[in-house]
């Protein structure tokens, strides 16, 4: 039918005077007959489900990508502390890189090798993971959002991957533990700060109360200089300056969490009034740190001992010779030395180094399951996220962490099974071929 009606309509082209109806008048289509439709035909489209009213609940409802999720969170917080997330160090170049090279990536997918069911599941340190998917370290989390790694503890906790708690946490090494429930098997981020005695205590207190890994953060000498923080004035707790009064009409609900919960500062260190947290930040962390840290670290804490932070091969090897029973290698998410390298691209010189001395993870612009199918595939054996995680915080509290891990997990799942991957084992290098296509517009 839809052959015959090009070639008439070609015809009556090439002739505009000829009339097509003429030549074939049975071929003139007929027009639909107009009835009134049966409830039986109506009642299976008719779907009143309950709208969910809370604020902002439907956009999380309908999210979809990560991007999604950003944009949910965009409305729900004020601007400063929005880009305090979002943003990164000096002109962003890392952080785009970071994406670019996960945007540049081509997938070579095996056909035909009967893959029925995929299974997303992986072992890492000796623990279970329902996907190589594990919330990194954020500081500051009940400022995105009141209940803050409490929520982000429960969501991670409740998908069976780990959450790790940074030194800068708002919630405490206890709570943050407890948070986590029965699937709870959390990990401790650790800036080695100048005072080595509180140093020394906090790994204690990340032992006392269960904690599965301890990841020791190398990256961070000095706070990278974040320009988006600077031009909007951005402190911590916000001031209630004249535009922030004018934000409090806009975004009640995130005010009012903030002003009637306890009040926002460090729950891990004794850093004094929140007013003082810059300067303490500023001095605390001890940029003498050294290899011999490591090893005095190493004798301390006889669990996992993870690395973050890693941009070299040759500080790969060097981990490995601490004793480390892991590396991220990450880029901080560009939030500290712009222009430092771009860890997907670095994977695959790492995994040949050290692969089989240690277990390689990578963090920076993963934000998707294909993201971490990749990473995976080049040989690391999970990937962290920040502000994908903190995007869901921002858009829905425990809920939002909650979808932010559905979507990943969703993206995994589809991804692997168009690769022809049933397992997280059959993803292998081959499947991946990095820089092969120059950035898209957006
Ligand atoms: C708001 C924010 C706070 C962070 N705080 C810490 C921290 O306290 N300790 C740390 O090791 N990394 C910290 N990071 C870096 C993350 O652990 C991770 O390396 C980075 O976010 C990964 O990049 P992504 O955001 O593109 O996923 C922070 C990142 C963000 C976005």
């Amino acid at each position: 039918m839809c052959a015959l009606r090009t070639t008439t309509a070609s015809r009556s082209l090439d002739r505009p005077d000829a009339d097509p109806t003429a030549e074939h008048p049975a071929s003139a289509p007929a027009r639909p007959r107009r009835r009134l439709p049966r409830w039986s035909e109506l009642k299976p489209l008719v779907q009143l489900e309950p709208v969910d009213v809370r604020p902002g609940r439907r956009r999380l409802q309908r999210a979809a990508t990560v991007t999604d999720l950003r944009e949910a969170a965009a409305r729900r917080v004020p601007r400063p502390v929005f880009e305090f997330v979002d943003g990164g160090a000096e002109a962003e170049i890392t952080q785009r890189r970071a994406r670019a090279a996960f945007e540049g990536l081509e997938f070579r997918p095996r056909m035909l090798g009967g893959v029925d069911g995929v299974d997303t599941s992986t072992s890492l340190f000796g623990q279970q993971l329902s996907l190589p998917l594990v919330l990194g370290p954020t500081g500051f989390c009940r400022l995105v959002q009141h209940e803050g790694e409490t929520a982000v503890a429960r969501a991670a906790g409740a998908a069976g991957i780990p959450f790790a708690l940074t030194t800068m946490g708002t919630v405490s090494i206890e709570d943050v533990a407890a948070a986590g429930g029965a699937g709870g098997n959390h990990w401790f981020q650790l800036y080695v700060l100048r005072d080595r005695g509180l140093t020394r205590e906090l790994v204690q207190r990340a032992k006392a109360a269960g904690y599965g890994a301890l990841v020791v953060t190398v990256d961070t000498a000095v706070i990278g200089q974040r320009l988006r923080d600077v031009r909007n004035g951005f402190s911590i707790p916000p001031r209630l300056t004249p535009r922030a009064l004018v934000d409090i009409a806009a975004r009640p609900a995130w005010w009012a969490n903030l002003l009637t919960t306890a009040p926002l500062g460090f729950a891990t260190i004794p850093a004094g009034q929140p007013e003082a947290h810059g300067a303490f930040i500023d001095n605390a962390f001890d940029p003498t740190i050294s290899y011999r840290d490591l090893e005095t670290l190493r004798e301390m804490w006889d669990g996992p001992l993870i690395i973050k932070g890693v941009q070299r091969v040759d500080d790969a090897v060097r981990a490995a010779d601490a004793g480390a029973d892991g590396i991220v290698l990450s880029a901080h998410g560009g939030r500290q030395l712009d222009r430092s390298p771009v860890p997907l691209e670095l994977l695959p010189q790492v995994t040949e180094a050290v692969g089989d001395r240690l277990d390689i993870l990578l963090d920076s612009g993963v934000r998707s399951g294909a993201d971490v199918a990749a990473a995976v595939a080049l040989g690391a054996r999970a990937c962290l996220v920040g502000r994908p995680y903190l995007y869901g915080l921002m858009a829905g509290g425990q809920a939002g962490v909650e979808k932010t891990i559905q979507i990943f997990r969703d993206e995994l799942r589809r991804t692997m099974s168009l690769l022809g991957c049933s397992t997280v084992g059959d993803l292998t290098p081959d499947l991946v071929r990095l820089n092969s296509h120059p950035p898209l517009a957006p």
